[in-house]
């Protein structure tokens, strides 16, 4: 009797699944765990001019706008603590417990394959990654001088 008292609960429970509209959930506001949608209204153009996504550049075509001096180091710092050290570390040698958990193990950047890569191809990896093994792109978050002040502080760490 009790089996038959589930059975017919589950059926019924069922049922009103079915009916359900779907309309709040296939909204375009974004859930949980989800990057926020940043459409931009048809046609529009950016104030600020076109935004270069560095994807068709070869990195070593470019270079630093400015020089990379203890200032521009210091400024690259608190952007490096809030945007990489979380898997390549506060030292760069990508020694942390998410790197671990990662498929991919992000590069110790204090390494002679990455110290020789010139800035503008650190620059580029920055704003033009397209998620290889987990890099992050940071196109939506960094200004291109501020991806150069990161690269500035990336050779401090690099001993530079
Ligand atoms: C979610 C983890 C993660 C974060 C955050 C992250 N990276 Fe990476 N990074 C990786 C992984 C994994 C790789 C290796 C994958 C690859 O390049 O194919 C990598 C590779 C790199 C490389 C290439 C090294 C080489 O020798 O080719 C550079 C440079 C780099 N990261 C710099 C940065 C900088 C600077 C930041 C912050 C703006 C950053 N990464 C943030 C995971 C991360």
């Amino acid at each position: 009797m009790r089996r038959i008292l589930i059975v017919l609960a589950i059926a019924f429970l069922g049922t009103g699944c079915e009916n359900y509209d779907r309309d709040l959930w296939e909204q375009s506001s974004f859930k949980t765990q989800e990057a926020p949608r940043k459409w931009k209204p048809a046609r529009s153009v950016p104030i600020t001019g076109l935004i270069e996504n560095y994807r068709e550049i070869e990195g070593v075509t470019l270079s630093s706008p400015f020089e990379f001096t203890n200032d521009a180091k210091a400024a690259g710092k608190p952007l490096y603590d809030v945007y990489c050290a979380i898997c390549h570390g506060m030292t760069g040698r990508s020694d942390t417990l998410v790197a671990q958990k990662m498929e991919t193990m992000p590069f110790d950047l204090t390494e002679s394959s990455t110290v020789e890569l010139t800035d503008g191809e650190i620059f580029v990896k920055i704003l033009a990654s397209e998620g290889e093994g987990g890099m992050p792109n940071y196109r939506n978050e960094l200004t291109d001088e501020e991806t150069w002040q990161i690269t500035a502080y990336l050779r401090k760490l690099q001993g530079k």
